[in-house]
């Protein structure tokens, strides 16, 4: 088998379940050194164990950060700065749905916390690594429906709060990040890009409460929660993995660089919401905000 990864170093966030977990397992099977963050050390360590059985790669490692943690955040980063020098490849997965609004410990809004803030700085936290590997990638995974408004005036959710609504916001709150982000690495050697992974049936889904649905949609929960298992179960986390595989590792991506993919691994046009450049100029100086 070849490998076309070995000595590259990979860092998924959220890689201890879920898509995420599914990506590491193709990257280790990829030959690559695959390092899976989550915020549980017994999770995480049976995560490895299970990846390096499953892939015969023993160059799976994990580390410990709970990404709407600003200090776990520049922790994680220093760890691998120390242990690892450099990173050729992150993968911004770990993604959060509240169904109430609550603050983290910084005082951020938890769900912009984790799918927005958390991706803004570990790029910018690793991007010495990431530099001193390069041609390095970054993927950041988008999800939601990439319709729909960015309210400005409601970034953190201050004004009004329905869980998945809220996610989506975050999700294109993130391509808008993702999109400026693009712009200042352009001809640095690190490539950014967008990755939609579809649907798959997995602990953010199950755990979510019945008020974290837009009230319109309620009276169909219970039937969505039979059907969930069914339509998006194992298949479906493995085509989970298959965008953010593809721009992490596939030849054909090298040059990708700005974009955005769908679930089939093909370019798709950014959402209107994230070609403003007013929305995309007012997250970024939000996130400048809210790192330091
Ligand atoms: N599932 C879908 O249908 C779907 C659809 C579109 C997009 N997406 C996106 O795909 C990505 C992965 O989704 P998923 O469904 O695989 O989610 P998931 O099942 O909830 O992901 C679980 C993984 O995320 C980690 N995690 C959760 N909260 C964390 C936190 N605060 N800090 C650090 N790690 C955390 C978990 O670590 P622990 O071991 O600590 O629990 C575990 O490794 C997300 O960005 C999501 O928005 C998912």
């Amino acid at each position: 088998m070849t490998e076309p990864l070995r000595g590259k170093t990979v860092l998924v966030t959220g890689g201890t379940g879920g898509i995420g977990k599914q990506t590491a397992r193709g990257l280790a099977r990829l030959g690559a050194r695959v390092l899976v963050v989550g915020r549980d050390p017994g999770r995480a360590r049976k995560a490895v164990e299970e990846l390096r059985r499953d892939t015969g790669n023993d160059q799976v490692d994990s580390l410990t950060a709970d990404v709407t943690h600003r200090r776990d955040l520049h922790h994680l980063a220093d760890q691998v700065k120390d242990r690892h020098g450099t990173l050729d490849v992150l993968i911004n997965n770990a993604g959060v749905t509240m169904a109430r609004r609550e603050l983290t410990e910084d005082g951020v809004e938890t769900a912009f916390a984790a799918n927005v803030l958390a991706p803004y700085i570990l790029i910018h936290r690793l991007l010495p690594a990431l530099t001193r590997a390069t041609p390095a990638r970054v993927v950041n995974i988008t999800g939601g429906v990439p319709r729909g408004r960015i309210d400005l005036d409601n970034l953190q959710g201050e004004r009004s709060y329905v869980g998945l609504s809220f996610y989506n916001q975050t999700k294109l709150a993130l391509m808008a990040m993702s999109y400026t982000f693009a712009e200042r690495l352009r001809g640095s050697g690190v490539n950014l890009n967008v990755a939609y992974p579809g649907h798959a049936y997995t602990s953010m889904n199950q755990s979510l409460t019945i008020d974290a649905y837009p009230p319109a949609a309620r009276p169909i929960v219970p039937l969505l929660r039979l059907l969930m298992p069914v339509l998006y179960g194992q298949r479906a986390l493995v085509k989970a993995s298959r965008s953010s595989i593809y721009l992490a590792s596939s030849p054909h991506a090298a040059d990708l660089h700005g974009t955005y993919i769908n679930s089939k691994c093909q370019r798709t046009p950014w959402p209107t919401a994230v070609l403003d450049q007013r929305n995309r100029d007012a997250i970024w100086t939000l996130c400048e905000k809210l790192a330091s």
